[in-house]
């Protein structure tokens, strides 16, 4: 621990001697003006003395009724990602493009340094090495997180690789990315601290060019865990322009046919759309099996082979909790049963335990409820916040797969983008090609959810299902998905495929059952890339033939199927200006390419 005199703090305990960091985190000192520093050492004493330090405060309650968990609740307005407050800093206006938010990196840094100046009164600053991905990579993606939230320092040491190992790898001269959090709520002499400080004034900032990322007001998971979606997505995707690689909102799952083949497969879904309900599957097709590599995050590069490799940089899982349940999830379930987990904004049972809605069919007749008052199922209010998670090891995970350790990642033959629509979307359709399933990507769409501040249940595009990620203009992104497949092998590319577990019927009953049953779907797509069960042509691509997709044992009549694996030409037609519409946004640099695509598409719709 170091105590800063005056505003010329000298970092006398630093573990490192890297020059650049020494000067960055004397500097943030400097302008922050905490009242002591701590470097994260990563080991499991810190952790636990950290622990130890939320529980005196009264931001953490310990759960008698898991192993080393804790609960707490955040400030209720601090509660999701702040998409409206989150910016991409690029020197170009045109390089963030029309889906970010834009601001002149000159004039940001100005905005962010009177915010920062004196944020950390009264608080401790917390410098945090880490590391995503493996500490073995042949490039490994180094970032140093500073924070003065506690919670934030528990939780990034759950989801990242942190500490001394973290420093001795990187020695005086590795890269990293400098990631900058406070939650900006300084402390006067005596003043009394809330459980869960922030500022109604948030910023989510990502500086493109220098990798960088300062974030200012929230203490909520992709608001201040800055490896998670400032790194390992919005910074991560910008590199991976450059350099020639991918870095995707996707789960990875390993997928093994009674026979014993083995398939890797990643999939795009927005965020609460059952990404970790899928990554975790249990299908209900006897003789399948899901093992999980990652639910949320997939760097994916093309190997020597020319086939493309799938790494998942995350240490955790940081789930959505409600709908998480014993019949929906059980390997979830599992993994919150082992330990070591942090719960935000779900319910407390009055015997030390958490539960939400949908963790079992019936709810307690007593529960604290995230706002900390008393509720029974007669409140007519939820327990927990819809965008209530929890925090967990992803070693807890009871199938993670072995290649989960393998730096080189698995080789990925399939990409699935899916999105929550009522109507339209059909339960599978397989593109026809790399360039098509880049349009199918491009053209995702999605009901909104809480896991962003705003409206729920309004359809949006939600491009591969990474609109709030990506770190420079969508028109360049999309136009980098068909590049980074130029050179490659067509044999070799993952087949893509768009899924739609949500349609509905008239009465807006749901006509596929979901979870375990998804299974069926990921066999049909195996089947398909084994060339084993026939498709129907239609003018969006290809669906199930009658009789190619497993059924067997479902009670779904042959009406639900079929309306299920419709291609409806009206709804379709319908959805075409809504299409345009997207592409006149994204505006010039929208690729040729896809455009051809659309206008393919209007042909086959007789438009
Ligand atoms: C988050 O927003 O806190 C987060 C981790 O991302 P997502 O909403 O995609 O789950
Ligand atoms: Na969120
Ligand atoms: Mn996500």
């Amino acid at each position: 621990m170091t105590t800063l005199e005056n505003d010329a703090p000298t970092l006398i305990d630093a573990p490192t001697t890297h020059p650049r960091m020494l000067a960055w985190v004397a500097e943030t000192a400097a302008l922050t003006t905490p009242d002591r520093v701590v470097w994260i050492d990563g080991s499991a004493q810190q952790h636990q003395s950290l622990i130890d330090d939320l529980v005196a405060a009264g931001t953490f309650v310990k759960l008698a009724k898991k192993k080393d968990s804790y609960w707490c609740a955040s400030d209720p307005t601090d509660v999701a990602r702040v998409e409206d407050r989150t910016f991409i800093c690029s020197v170009d206006e045109a390089d963030c493009g029309p889906t970010n938010n834009w601001m002149d990196p000159g004039e940001m840094r100005a905005v962010m340094k009177d915010l920062y100046r004196g944020c950390m009164k009264g608080r401790t600053m917390y410098v945090i090495p880490f590391v995503m991905g493996h500490l073995e990579a042949e490039k490994p993606m180094f970032g140093v997180e500073i924070t003065d939230s506690p919670y934030v320092v528990v939780s990034m040491n759950v989801m990242a690789k942190t500490g001394t190992r973290v420093l001795e790898k990187m020695g005086e001269t590795a890269d990293y990315v400098p990631a900058m959090h406070s939650i900006g709520a300084p402390l006067k002499p005596g003043q009394v601290d809330v459980a869960w400080p922030c500022n109604d004034t948030k910023y989510i900032v990502q500086f493109p060019e220098s990798r960088e990322i300062q974030s200012f007001g929230s203490g909520y998971g992709g608001n201040a865990l800055l490896g998670k979606k400032c790194y390992s997505l919005r910074i991560a995707s910008v590199m991976a322009r450059d350099e020639g690689w991918l870095a995707e909102h996707m789960l990875i799952l390993k997928l093994t046919s009674p026979e014993g083949t083995v398939k890797y497969i990643a999939a795009a879904f927005p965020s609460a759309c059952g990404k970790t309900n899928l990554a975790m599957l249990e299908p209900t097709i006897p003789g399948w099996k899901v093992e999980t590599l990652g639910d949320d995050i997939a760097w994916m590069r093309f190997g020597d082979d020319g086939r493309l490799w799938a790494t998942n940089p995350e240490n955790g899982l940081f789930g959505v909790a409600p709908g998480t349940g014993w019949d929906t999830n059980p390997n979830a379930m599992r993994a919150i049963d082992a330990g070591g987990s942090v719960f935000t904004n779900v319910a407390l049972t009055d015997d030390g335990d958490i539960w939400w809605e949908g963790m079992t069919p019936s709810p307690p007749a007593h529960l604290t409820d995230w706002h900390g008052n008393d509720w029974t199922p007669e409140s007519g209010t939820l327990s927990s916040h819809p965008n209530s998670r929890f925090c967990t090891p992803i070693r807890n995970c009871p199938i993670l797969a072995d290649e989960y350790d393998d730096p080189r990642g698995v080789p990925i033959s399939a990409i699935l983008f899916g999105g929550r629509r009522k109507t339209t979307i059909p339960l599978v359709t397989e593109s026809r090609d790399w360039t098509h399933g880049t349009f199918m990507g491009a053209t995702l769409s999605s009901e909104t959810t809480a896991a962003a501040t705003g409206a729920v249940g309004v359809v949006r595009r939600d491009p591969m299902a990474m609109l709030p990620f990506i770190g420079y203009h969508a028109g360049d992104y999309f136009q980098h998905w068909i590049d980074v497949a130029k050179g490659a092998d067509a044999d070799k590319l993952p087949k893509i495929f768009y899924v739609n577990w949500f349609r509905r019927d008239d009465e807006g009953g749901f006509l596929w059952p979901g979870y375990g049953e998804n299974g069926r779907v990921l066999k049909w797509v195996v089947d398909r890339l084994e060339g084993r069960v026939a498709a129907v042509e239609t003018p969006i691509g290809h669906v199930p033939a009658p009789g190619s997709l497993d059924v067997s044992g479902l009670s779904l009549t042959d009406d639900q199927l079929a309306q299920a694996v419709r291609v409806d030409v009206d709804e379709w037609k319908a959805e075409i200006p809504l299409i345009q519409e997207w592409f006149d946004k994204i505006g010039d640099k929208t690729p040729i390419t896809l455009l051809t695509e659309l206008d393919g598409l209007k042909a086959r719709l007789g438009l």
